[in-house]
């Protein structure tokens, strides 16, 4: 890297050491500690009531997926010692993403025209709903509040699997009764099932739209539900560890917080995932040409607030790089030198997920090794090098137990898809 640009970098703080990385898996380990023991905390460790799956159930599922940015609708087969099977997928835009705004009966119309389209009147419905909701003992989850900049008003504080059927009512005549309602880290952590079984712990991983981690804890160490509560021996947690404030913030990221439509919320997803890469790469370049290690012609590129986008950060990131987007009016000369100030806002985010991660692993404690880490999302599987830099990282933070490895990454082909339909029949 070039001095000017390292210099900058550091003084900025957006390198982040192996040592802060630690100071960061230390602090997260005791979020989690307080989410588990009291409702309300930052990180807020959601029993989602999904236990291990077996996966071995003989069923179809309708599975329908709503992400960040796109919902997906899909059947899925699934037979005993055999890969489930996705077939007949639909997909849309999410109504209320991408600067769209809708109302509750909109939203779920929406969702309900994309599941009218295949077989579901009497087949169970896996509902993977990828925002902080809460679920409840019928499998049921009411939304806490949007995050990734969805804006659908009226559906805040209300039961979204009950959403889903009220619209397929209106639609059909008939209502579907069998509806679970489950995070997109869940569902990754439910596809685990189909592939790894034993001892060894899993962690359902999302870094695409928006960022987020799942894992499998013991009922005793739930302390929030209570002794005697209901509910499995070991159940999936949803930790929403979007929402932990515990990585150091630049100036950059406060400016970027204040702009979004959520300000003081979602503080680690906002350094680390697709929906605001682009931009707090955009700020850091900017910040770049007002120091002058890059120049005008770049800062005029990317004066549009929200205009650099993370597949632009991608296609620049490759080897060889590539311009699209704004960035096709950045001269050659300076590709460089902006490549490697966005290389460095692209590891950070991955370094952080490391630090994550390695919380979670140091939770689960050695008994638990190997730990499958299920990931999914773009950001994880399309940015060129991202996934390297986690295990890299992950690698240091969580060094391996002489030549028993702590944690191995696996790649489930439509793992929410896949897990929404197991845990449906689970
Ligand atoms: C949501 C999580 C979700 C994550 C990844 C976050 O914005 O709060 O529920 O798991 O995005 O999709």
């Amino acid at each position: 890297m070039s001095d000017r640009a390292r210099q900058f970098l550091e003084d900025q703080e957006i390198l982040l050491s192996n040592d802060k990385l630690r100071e960061i898996r230390d602090r997260l380990r005791a979020a989690m500690q307080a989410g588990l023991a009291r409702d309300g905390q930052t990180v807020r460790m959601i029993p989602a009531y999904v236990p291990p799956c077996r996966g071995d159930a003989e069923r179809e599922v309708i599975a329908l997926d709503a992400g960040g940015t796109n919902v997906r609708a899909a059947l899925v087969r699934l037979r005993p010692g055999q890969e489930p099977e996705v077939v007949d997928v639909h997909k849309a835009a999410l109504p209320g993403a991408n600067g769209d705004a809708v109302d509750r009966e909109t939203f779920f119309d929406r969702l309900a025209e994309l599941v009218d389209q295949l077989p579901w009147q009497g087949r169970p419905i896996g509902f993977v709903f990828s925002y902080p909701t809460r679920i409840l003992p019928d499998r049921d989850g009411i939304l806490l509040r949007w995050t990734k900049e969805v804006r659908a008003s009226g559906v805040e504080g209300t039961r979204v699997g009950e959403g889903l059927a009220d619209a397929l009512e209106r639609r059909d005549g008939t209502r579907p009764t069998n509806i679970t309602v489950l995070n997109d880290t869940v569902a990754a952590l439910a596809a685990a099932s189909t592939r790894v079984s034993g001892t060894g712990g899993a962690i359902g991983l999302i870094v695409g739209t928006g960022t987020n981690m799942a894992y499998f804890e013991q009922a005793e160490a739930i302390t929030k539900l209570g002794e005697g509560a209901d509910g499995p021996a070991q159940q999936a947690i949803n930790m929403e560890s979007g929402n932990f404030d515990g990585v150091p913030r630049t100036s950059y990221d406060a400016a970027l917080d204040e702009a979004c439509g959520d300000p003081g919320h979602q503080a680690m997803e906002k350094m680390v995932s697709g929906r605001y890469l682009g931009e707090v790469a955009r700020r850091v370049v900017r910040g770049a040409v007002g120091k002058g290690v890059l120049s005008g012609d770049v800062g005029r590129a990317v004066s549009e607030p929200w205009s650099l986008l993370a597949a632009d950060l991608s296609a620049l990131v490759e080897t060889p790089a590539r311009l699209q987007g704004v960035l096709t009016a950045v001269p050659e000369a300076e590709v460089a030198t902006l490549r490697e100030v966005v290389g460095a806002v692209v590891t950070r985010s991955a370094r952080v997920v490391a630090a994550g991660l390695a919380a979670v692993l140091d939770h689960l404690g050695l008994a638990a090794a190997p730990v499958a880490i299920v990931a999914e999302g773009t950001l994880f599987w399309q940015m060129p090098g991202y996934g390297a830099i986690v295990e890299t990282t992950l690698d240091t933070l969580a060094p391996p137990l002489g030549s028993d490895p702590r944690f191995l990454v696996l790649h489930i082909d439509d793992a929410n898809l896949v897990g929404a339909a197991v845990a449906a029949v689970s």
